[in-house]
């Protein structure tokens, strides 16, 4: 499958649907169909290891724990801020696209970053993949499918276990707070401020069932807690781990923006399904 896509820029060309709030994250809530291939080998950065424990128990509730967020959020370099021309005229996007690759193939702007971000690897996952995106926005678009308060790489399992408890995906937040295995890492660049996501700026504790089946009770606890929050800088690189609560926002104002991550992982992505020809689709509120 296709991990990027080159293709010119307009504002006229943009895509652009009806915001729902149902997700466009990976790990979306939405069904999907099973996959014909083998599902890619467990590994333990991914293992939904209070999923294993909760079926070897045969309980019939879900357990719930404290969950304690550090929200490691720091800005690692700054780059000077391009143009407008220039993000529309960069012209690729990338979905889960190897970083050697991705070097290979970006466009001027996006390879400056990725260059930027290479510097700043830590090196200790078996696999760098990079997703980016170049999105206009008029002011109101959301460039996700989601304003709610989420972290990346969460662990997410399905199957039988999964469907006995009337789910189709649920997140295993104790395994990921909770494992050995250290979560993946991102690196994470947005050319412009007119559409910055928000990441929570305190070590922050909620009460959460171990395994959830979507981010909208996470959200609501996080919203009542009313945390401190950074706003992502301009033409910043920031870093951040699976265990970092942010939120995508509306657009302030009209304009583009290119959006860059980079994510350290044990896990070999292998993509089953074109998704990159609407990589970079916005999310317009309607009525
Ligand atoms: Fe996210």
């Amino acid at each position: 499958m296709k991990t990027f896509l080159r293709q010119p820029r307009s504002i006229e060309t943009q895509k652009v649907v009806p915001f729902t709030g149902e997700g466009a994250y990976h790990g979306s809530t939405k069904p999907r169909p099973r996959r014909a291939e083998p599902p890619a080998p467990l590994v333990d950065e991914m293992r939904p290891s209070s999923l294993e424990r909760f079926a070897g128990r045969g309980a019939a509730k879900i357990a719930e724990f404290d969950a304690r967020f550090p929200n490691l959020f720091e800005t690692i370099r700054t780059l000077s801020v391009p143009s407008q021309d220039e993000i529309a005229q960069d012209g690729v996007s990338f979905c889960w696209c190897p970083l050697d690759t991705a070097l290979r193939e970006a466009g001027p702007l996006t390879r400056k970053v990725l260059e930027a971000m290479r510097e700043q690897l830590e090196g200790s996952k078996r696999a760098v993949y990079v997703d980016a995106k170049i999105q206009y926005f008029e002011a109101g678009d959301v460039p996700v499918d989601s304003q709610l308060w989420h972290v990346d790489g969460s662990i997410t399992a399905r199957g039988p276990t999964v469907e006995s408890l009337g789910h189709s995906v649920l997140h295993d937040m104790r395994a990921r707070l909770e494992s050995p295995a250290t979560s993946p890492k991102y690196l994470v660049y947005q050319s412009s401020e007119h559409c910055a996501t928000q990441y929570v700026a305190q070590p922050l504790t909620v009460r959460l069932p171990e395994l959830i089946p979507n981010f909208d009770g996470l959200d609501q606890k996080v919203r009542a807690l009313d945390p401190k929050y950074q706003r992502q800088p301009a033409a910043a690189i920031v870093r951040f781990d699976g265990l970092s609560l942010h939120r995508a926002v509306a657009a302030k104002s009209a304009g583009w923006r290119l959006w860059v991550r980079c994510v350290e992982t044990d896990r070999h992505v292998q993509l089953n399904a074109s998704i990159i020809e609407c990589y970079g689709t916005v999310f317009r509120t309607v009525g």
